[in-house]
């Protein structure tokens, strides 16, 4: 019954997201991960936007800012923080002279609050003199009755509170262990072929009615479970030979090493097999041997916010879907036979799983717009990156290799290739009815990894997170006793290595 109910209720929050994706007038054919990152922006500032207006009628005042709502929200939700002591930061605008500062200072006191910073300046604004920075610590109720006090007062022309992290939002939520990615499958839209008549499977109800079976194992997953087989038809194994004997006949040509590695041993496990879709457990089984990575499935494109959240625990969302068999070798979403040919053999290499999970780490807590950065990022790399061998060029891009009409175009000289940078990548415009223009060609995963470190530096999120392998979680780093936790789990590693060099060194002389 759980998991009856637990399907119903995943259902019926994809009802609202696909409502939400086709009603909002998202018509994209070829849908991806930067595509829905943007459409996503776009939405939560709409929703955003909504939901301030509404405040302010519903205060009667239209000149409350964001910080305002939000703080008064955040004592709606919980009384009890109503009396907790916030830190916060105004900005006063006087009027008249500096005089009337004092008076102002006095008010603050009367609402209990310590000042405990004062700072002035030359106002730019024409007519008023001084701007006033105020620190203060004060209860988040008396922080509300004060602004509204003062923005009665003759002496100001306008009170600001700042946007300041201790002021306004509570941590944002992102999912901090991995059982928590059981709320991160956000779909944009579901059933994909039901709802786009460009799809190859759209007049097909038969193809359609086997998707819906195929997504209720995705929706009744949960965290830990083991993934469930699908007895895959005769029809499907038939699309899936098809393009792994294309794959077969491109890989020794075009694509990079540590492809051709992996795929080997896939080849040796007999995991890949002409003739039969591998299943996503055994797949699972071997990626966790090889980097840690595991899987679970997903019932189709997810939101880039989900999807890349699962990569900083180093999950993988995986549909289990077969593309329609009339277009064998295009299709306009992922399906399972791009997961496991062109994702599935790099995620078991263990320079590019720590590649993978870095972009996922660093997209928890991350904005709207960075998101956006981080899934052009990803679709320049995981989707379509190309890498430097020697002097050749190949592709890891798992869009390239499981896709061979645009892996042979991206490395024709019908496209441009240029150096990997994630400042520059990160806002590349991208084509998407059609093959890129573009490509980003990498010196090497590691090099790319340095200059991706180098480059999520500068994102704007004020913690540093850090994957712990052992609890499967995310630690937010801002704490000391965290942080002794990091250090003596490094000086047991350093006493390994030291141990394990002069351990090398003794059998050299012996
Ligand atoms: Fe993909």
């Amino acid at each position: 019954m759980m998991a009856v109910a637990a399907a119903q209720k995943n259902r019926e929050m994809f009802a609202i997201k696909k409502s939400y994706s086709i009603e909002n007038g998202y018509p994209a054919r070829r849908r991806s991960l930067v595509d829905d990152a943007r459409f996503e922006t776009l939405v939560v500032k709409q929703t955003k936007q909504s939901v301030l207006e509404e405040a302010r009628q519903r205060a009667n005042d239209a000149g409350l800012t964001e910080e305002e709502i939000v703080l008064a929200k955040t004592i709606a939700e919980s009384p009890d923080s109503e009396q907790s002591v916030q830190k916060a930061a105004l900005v006063l605008r006087l009027r008249e002279g500096i005089g009337s500062l004092g008076r102002i200072l006095k008010t603050i006191e009367n609402f209990k609050g310590a000042i405990t910073h004062v700072e002035t300046r030359p106002s730019k604004k024409e007519g008023l003199q001084f701007e006033v920075l105020v620190k203060i610590d004060m209860s988040r109720q008396s922080l509300l009755q004060l602004i509204r006090n003062l923005r009665q007062s003759a002496a100001l022309d306008g009170v600001t509170l700042l946007a300041d992290n201790s002021v306004s939002i509570k941590d944002p939520w992102f999912p901090r262990h991995a059982a928590d990615l059981d709320n991160c499958n956000h779909l944009m839209t579901k059933y994909e072929p039901d709802l786009d008549m460009n799809h190859p499977g759209f007049a097909d109800k038969e193809y359609r009615a086997r998707r819906k079976v195929i997504a209720e194992i995705a929706f009744a997953y949960k965290y830990g479970d083991p993934i469930p087989s699908i007895p895959y038809t005769e029809t499907e194994n038939e699309t899936w030979s098809r393009v792994f004997n294309t794959v077969l006949d491109l890989v020794p040509k075009h694509a990079c090493v540590e492809y051709q590695r992996v795929f080997k041993k896939l080849q040796e496990e007999r995991i890949f097999e002409p003739h039969r879709i591998p299943q996503l457990q055994e797949v699972s089984d071997f990626l966790k041997r090889n980097t840690g990575f595991t899987l679970r499935p997903a019932a189709g494109l997810l939101t880039a916010r989900d999807f890349l959240s699962s990569l900083a625990f180093r999950i993988f969302q995986s549909t289990q879907y077969v593309r329609h068999v009339n277009s064998p070798y295009h299709t306009p979403e992922p399906d399972c036979i791009h997961e496991l040919l062109g994702h599935m053999p790099l995620l078991a290499d263990p320079s590019f799983a720590q590649f993978s999970q870095e972009i996922g780490l660093a997209s928890l807590g991350a904005s709207d717009e960075e998101i956006e950065k981080l899934s052009t990022i990803y679709w320049f790399t995981v989707e379509f990156g190309l890498c430097k061998e020697g002097p050749e060029v190949k592709a890891y891009g798992a869009g390239l290799l499981s896709a061979y009409g645009e892996l042979l175009h991206a490395l024709s000289d019908k496209c441009e290739h240029r150096a990997f940078d994630p400042s520059i990548t990160a806002l590349q415009k991208y084509q998407d009815q059609d093959y890129q223009p573009i490509y980003y060609v990498a010196e090497s995963f590691e090099d790319a990894k340095e200059k991706f470190r180098r480059w999520v530096a500068t994102m704007s999120r004020p913690f540093e997170v850090r994957f712990n392998p052992h609890t499967q979680s995310v630690e937010v780093l801002d704490s000391v006793d965290r942080m002794e936790g990091l250090i003596s789990q490094l000086n047991t590693e350093m006493t390994h290595l030291t141990n394990a060099v002069n351990k090398m060194k003794a059998r050299q002389f012996a």
